[in-house]
């Protein structure tokens, strides 16, 4: 039995995980437990909880860290010494940061291990974490993989083949060229925020159309058939400055960087909707070869591009030659925790698989690998605040309450059981919501997230219904792929005429209804979907089947609890003050039910008070 303490931070978002003989036992984000969104510092509060997991460092055999230093200190210095003198005051804090922190990384992990384990410090390459975390935990016996991610040490895309307890990485792109880093630099240019606005770029490229992908194409970056490229970077702001482009960039495009308190105009929908085809484009041909390569049928992904999920649900839609795909639900830098510690565990120490690979269930449990609380800490939570509560221990009873408050129109914070790790809530840290309300993608953008209400919400459906909403024949219990509503359940067309020639104001389009569930779908008829089955979250499933039972409607609107510019809450304590300032009408944490309006007056009036920094 080993049991290995994966470790990733200092880049993006920090996180911990714990692996025993290559069974992965807990993982979480550092952002939850310090409340600081994307917390890239040393996860020690993550760290923390992964050793209570496991009964106490006593029990470590190994830590590994999820990049090497050396090689990420080798690209910031070549960097430094060709771009120079440009690089003068980019490269000293650069080389600072990886020199002193990561070998303050490394002595620190160092001082967690019992003296039994000696020096079992390890670290494996960025990309390797990222492979190793797409391929081990999921169903697949051997597939091909794909890493795609803004940058590692050098790789910033890699083709590999999974066999049974290996993963050979079998080329790779790097560094100035990342797929990660031009979808970043539209980000920024769009007036998104660098590493959580990708997402958002995502969410926006449906209202555009991709008027300038070939100018993309023709300058930006020169993508070849086989699925390599090359950017020039001559365009990009990233080599040499603190900016994501330049002002060759703004010239190429005809516009300056988007103000990000102004208002999105069409211009902006369109470079959104241009960077997203060739996103698309990019992935498909490197999946197409990655398949040919690891000849395979089977396809894995992970890195921080493998969020986007429009490009993932293409690759279903047009690879002839892929018949399952698997995506590693914390694709972000996070799940290089568990990526990093599987490596290890396989190549070193010769631990078993743990997937399913014989009866098709991946090895991430759900992804709910976080901290769980007890009745107790609940209801402590509960009394702290004064708050008025029902304690209802029949999950029957339960569940058929809260499905009755959603059919009601109540908007429901549901905590229940452990955390998610990755970046989505998958039903344990949710708010959910009916999705047939006519105004509910506004009403839920502005009541509860005080977020764009240009943003759609994601369904959650029961898993065996899906089929009858969307065009699935694929499950996506981690929200990672997309999928169309069927055309019967579509309502009238978006007048894109008078969107495009008339305001460009993106509310005339969000408000018509554009299905029979018109909060999840987005203007293309696409959704963002989750799966649920009874397998992968029984008691998600069972609250699900209670809102059909009443409804015959097999899907909820499922988006994080949190606020924006928060982290998703962690601790039941996180949960409370968050029904308390967002406008959740009922919070069903636990065995508890709490109703907003049986609050006394001085705990509703404290709705909407709290400000958040914008993300
Ligand atoms: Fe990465």
């Amino acid at each position: 039995m080993t049991t290995i303490l994966g470790v990733s931070c200092l880049y993006h978002d920090a996180a911990a995980a714990v692996v025993r003989d290559g069974e992965i036992v807990a993982a979480a984000q550092e952002e939850r437990f310090t409340r600081k969104k994307h917390d890239r510092r040393y996860p020690e509060a993550a760290i923390a909880y992964c050793i209570d997991q496991i009964g106490g460092a006593e029990a470590l055999d190994a830590v590994v860290f999820y990049e090497d230093p050396v090689l990420s200190l080798d690209r910031i210095l070549k960097n430094a010494i060709e771009l120079a003198p440009a690089t003068g005051k980019t490269w000293a804090a650069a080389a600072r940061s990886q020199l002193g922190q990561s070998l303050n990384v490394a002595e620190r992990l160092r001082q967690i291990l019992p003296p039994r384990a000696g020096d079992n410090v390890f670290f494996v390459d960025h990309h390797l974490s990222h492979a190793a975390s797409a391929f081990y935990p999921s169903p697949f016996r051997e597939a091909a993989i794909v890493v795609a991610d803004g940058i590692g040490e050098w790789a910033s895309t890699t083709i590999a083949a999974g066999n049974d307890r290996t993963v050979t990485p079998l080329r790779q792109i790097h560094y100035p060229h990342s797929l990660g880093l031009l979808y970043s630099a539209v980000t920024y240019h769009c007036g998104l925020k660098v590493n959580s606005g990708e997402y958002k770029l995502m969410g926006l490229a449906p209202y555009g159309e991709p008027r300038y992908a070939d100018l993309i194409l023709d300058r930006l970056v020169d993508l070849r058939e086989d699925g390599s490229y090359r950017l020039d970077t001559a365009f990009f702001g990233y080599l040499d400055s603190e900016a994501a482009t330049n002002a060759a960039f703004e010239e190429l495009f005809g516009c300056k960087r988007r103000d990000p308190e102004a208002p999105i105009t069409i211009d902006y929908m369109d470079i959104a909707a241009s960077a997203q085809a060739v996103v698309e484009e990019a992935m498909f041909r490197l999946a197409r070869r990655a398949l040919r390569d690891a000849e395979s049928r089977n396809l894995c992904l992970a890195g921080g591009v493998a969020l986007n999920c429009v490009a993932n649900g293409r690759l279903l839609q047009r690879l002839s030659n892929l018949d399952h795909i698997w995506i590693q639900p914390a694709s972000g830098d996070a799940g290089g925790a568990v990526g990093a510690a599987l490596e290890l565990a396989h190549s070193q120490f010769g631990a078993a698989r743990h997937a399913g690979v014989e009866h098709g269930r991946d090895g991430m449990r759900g992804s709910l690998l976080g901290p769980a609380f007890g009745s107790a800490d609940i209801e402590a939570a509960l009394k702290a605040k004064g708050l008025v509560y029902h304690r209802v221990e029949s999950r029957a009873t339960h569940d058929e309450a809260v499905a009755q408050a959603l059919v009601e129109g109540l908007i429901i914070g549901r905590f229940d059981g452990p955390m998610e790790y990755g970046p989505r809530a998958l039903g344990n840290r949710s708010i959910l919501a009916d999705p047939r309300r006519p105004d509910g993608q506004s009403y839920i953008n502005q009541r509860i997230k005080f977020r764009e209400s240009w943003r759609p919400f994601a369904p959650v459906v029961l898993a065996d219904k899906a089929a009858e909403i969307f065009e699935t024949e694929h499950d996506s219990p981690y929200m990672l792929l997309i999928a169309d509503v069927r055309p019967e359940l579509r309502r009238g067309e978006v007048d894109w005429h008078a969107f495009r020639d008339g305001t460009g104001d993106m509310m005339s389009v969000l408000n018509e209804e554009r299905s029979t569930l018109p909060a999840i779908t987005h203007v293309d008829y696409s959704a963002r979907l989750q799966t649920v089955d009874a397998e992968g979250n029984p008691a998600f499933h069972r609250l699900m089947t209670a809102f059909y039972r009443l409804t015959g409607c097999p899907v909820l609107i499922n988006t994080s609890f949190n606020v924006r510019g928060e982290p998703i809450v962690c601790t039941p304590e996180d949960a409370v003050a968050c029904f308390i300032n967002a406008g959740i009408d009922l919070l069903a944490i636990g065995d508890f039910l709490v109703f907003k309006h049986e609050q006394p007056e001085e705990i509703r009036r404290l709705e909407g008070t709290m400000q958040y920094e914008p993300d």
